[in-house]
C-alpha cells in the first residue's frame, strides 16, 4: 500500500465511524416515559380496538415540485443535478400527470408526507398549492405535513449560467398560511411545538399528521436538517390524542416524512438521518395504542416493512411510498374494508405530456445515470482510479434502484469483483452491507399488499 493509500484508508475508516456515531446520536438523552406504560386507566384502553370505517384514500410523495423560471440550463443547474437524481426540469409535469390521474381514482382524500418543493423556495410553494386546490375542485381532500426540504431552507436558490441566487422562502408560519385548506383549516387538535395534528377525514377514523422535521434548527444559507425528529412535548401531544381516540372509540392512521423503522439492513448506519431519532420509542408508542399503519416519505423508496413487540405482540407498518420526481414515479391508492383490510395498491406515472412514450424508461435512466455520476464523485474521494470506477458503479446504481421500486430480487453474487483490483476491492467490502442492504427486500411486499389490520398477517 503507498503512503497516500495508507492515508485514505485511515482517513475513510475515520469517516466511516463518524459518520456511524453521528447517525445514532438520539435526540432524547433520558428516556421518556408514557402513560401507556404507567397508567392504569390508560392502560385499561388499550385493549379497545374500533373497527376501521370504509375508505379509499390516495399517498402521493416527496414531490419536490419545481417551477422551471427558476433555471433548468447552465452550469450551475448542471452542477446541482450532478449531485442530485431528481427529474427538477419534469417535476411540474409529473405532478400535473399524477393529480390528473388520482383524481380518477375514486379517492376520498389524498395524504402528502412531505418534500412538497425542491427547497422550500416559495414559488414552488405557491405552484404546489395551485395543483392542490385543482385537486379539491374534483372535491379531494388533501392533507399535508412539511419534509425536510420545505421549510426554513438556506439552499432555496435560482440558477443562471454560471451563479446561485437566494430566492425567497418560507417558514413554518408561511406553511401553516399557505396550506390552510390541506388539513390546518379541520384540524380536531394542533400540536404547539410543531406542525402536527389530528383531523378526521372519515367519520370513525381519526388522521395524525406529523411533522416530524428539524426546520427549528436549521441555518440561513444551509442546507436544511435531513433527519427528523418529535420533542419530548410533542410525543406527550401525541399520546394525548390517542388517549383521546381511544375513548371516542375512533380508528386512528398517522403520515410523516421520516421513516419510523429500517428499510433494508444498515439502514440505520449508513442513512440513519432518514429514520426518525429514537425511532423504537415513536414506533412502540403508536403500536401500543393500535395505530397499524404509518405512511412515510423521505427516502424516495416504495418500500414496506413492519415491525412487532415480542413483549406486547403489537405491530406496526411502515409504508414508504417514493418520490414522485424519481423514478418509477408512484403513487399508492389504500383501500380500507371489512373493518380491517387494508388493500394497497401501486400506480406509476408512465407518460408526460412531453414524453408520451418512454418516459418511464426515461426516469429510469435518469436516476441509474445519476447515481453513476454521484458513484464516481464518491470514489474519486476514495482515489478509486478512472478505469477501475465503471467497474463498480453500475452494480451500485442498479442496486440504488432496484431499492427505489421496491420487491427488489437479490443477484448473486451482489457484488460481481470481476476486474477489481485490491483497492476496489477493500472501497466494496467497505460498501458491501450497503449494497446488500438496498439488495434486500425485508417482508412485507412493496408495491401491492393486502395487509390484515386485526392480525397483521399479509398476502
Ligand atoms: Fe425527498
Ligand atoms: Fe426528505
Amino acid at each position: 500500500m503507498t503512503g497516500s493509500r495508507t492515508l485514505s484508508f485511515f482517513c475513510l475508516l475515520f469517516l466511516c465511524a463518524a459518520s456511524f456515531f453521528a447517525c445514532n446520536t438520539p435526540h432524547n438523552s433520558t428516556p421518556q416515559t408514557f402513560l401507556y406504560q404507567t397508567d392504569k386507566e390508560v392502560q385499561a384502553l388499550l385493549p379497545i380496538r374500533p373497527d376501521y370505517p370504509d375508505t379509499r384514500f390516495a399517498v402521493v410523495s416527496d414531490l419536490h415540485f419545481y417551477d422551471k423560471s427558476l433555471g433548468v440550463s447552465g452550469s450551475a443547474f448542471q452542477k446541482y443535478l450532478d449531485g442530485d437524481r431528481k427529474l427538477l426540469a419534469l417535476s411540474e409535469e409529473i405532478t400535473a400527470a399524477a393529480m390528473e390521474k388520482i383524481s380518477k381514482e375514486k379517492v376520498r382524500f389524498v395524504i402528502i408526507p412531505g418534500d412538497l418543493t425542491k427547497d422550500g423556495e416559495r414559488i414552488n410553494h405557491e405552484g404546489v398549492v395551485k395543483v392542490l386546490k385543482k385537486l379539491e375542485y374534483s372535491r379531494l381532500k388533501v392533507y399535508v405535513v412539511p419534509g425536510n426540504h420545505d421549510i426554513n431552507n438556506g439552499a432555496a436558490v435560482q440558477y443562471a449560467g454560471d451563479e446561485t441566487k437566494p430566492v425567497s422562502s418560507v417558514n413554518d408560519k408561511d406553511f401553516e398560511v399557505l396550506y390552510h385548506e390541506f388539513g390546518y383549516n379541520e384540524t380536531l387538535s394542533r400540536d404547539k411545538d410543531s406542525l402536527s395534528y389530528v383531523l378526521e377525514p372519515e367519520e370513525g377514523l381519526w388522521l395524525l399528521g406529523l411533522d416530524s422535521c428539524k426546520w427549528k434548527e436549521n441555518q440561513p444559507r444551509a442546507h436544511p436538517l435531513t433527519g427528523g425528529a418529535f420533542s419530548a412535548s410533542t410525543l406527550a401531544w401525541i399520546e394525548s390524542q390517542l388517549i383521546l381516540a381511544k375513548k371516542e372509540n375512533k380508528a386512528v392512521l398517522a403520515f410523516m416524512h421520516h421513516g419510523i423503522m429500517e428499510h433494508y439492513p444498515a439502514n440505520q448506519k449508513f442513512y440513519g438521518q432518514y429514520i426518525v431519532d429514537d425511532s423504537e420509542t415513536v414506533s412502540k408508542l403508536l403500536a401500543a395504542y393500535g395505530v397499524r399503519l404509518v405512511f412515510t416519505g423521505h427516502y424516495h423508496a416504495q418500500d414496506v416493512t413492519q415491525k412487532e413487540f415480542k413483549d406486547t405482540g403489537d405491530f406496526i407498518f411502515d409504508i414508504e411510498t417514493g418520490s414522485l420526481a424519481t423514478a418509477p414515479c408512484p403513487y399508492r391508492v389504500v383501500e380500507i374494508k371489512d373493518g380491517h383490510r387494508a388493500v394497497i395498491k401501486s400506480v406509476f406515472i408512465d407518460a408526460i405530456p412531453s414524453m408520451k412514450d418512454k418516459f418511464s424508461e426515461y426516469a429510469r435512466d435518469f436516476v441509474f445515470n445519476g447515481t453513476v455520476t454521484m458513484a464516481n464523485a464518491r470514489l474519486d474521494k476514495y482515489w478509486v482510479s478512472k478505469a477501475q470506477q465503471p467497474l463498480i458503479t453500475g452494480q451500485v446504481a442498479k442496486a440504488y434502484g432496484a431499492h427505489l421500486s421496491g420487491d427488489e430480487k437479490k443477484p448473486d453474487p451482489v457484488i460481481n469483483p470481476e476486474g477489481f483490483g485490491p483497492w476496489l476491492r477493500f472501497i466494496a467490502w467497505m460498501q458491501k452491507d450497503l449494497i446488500n442492504g438496498w439488495w434486500t427486500d425485508l417482508p412485507p411486499k412493496d408495491n401491492d399488499l393486502v395487509i390484515d389490520l386485526a392480525t397483521g398477517a399479509v398476502n
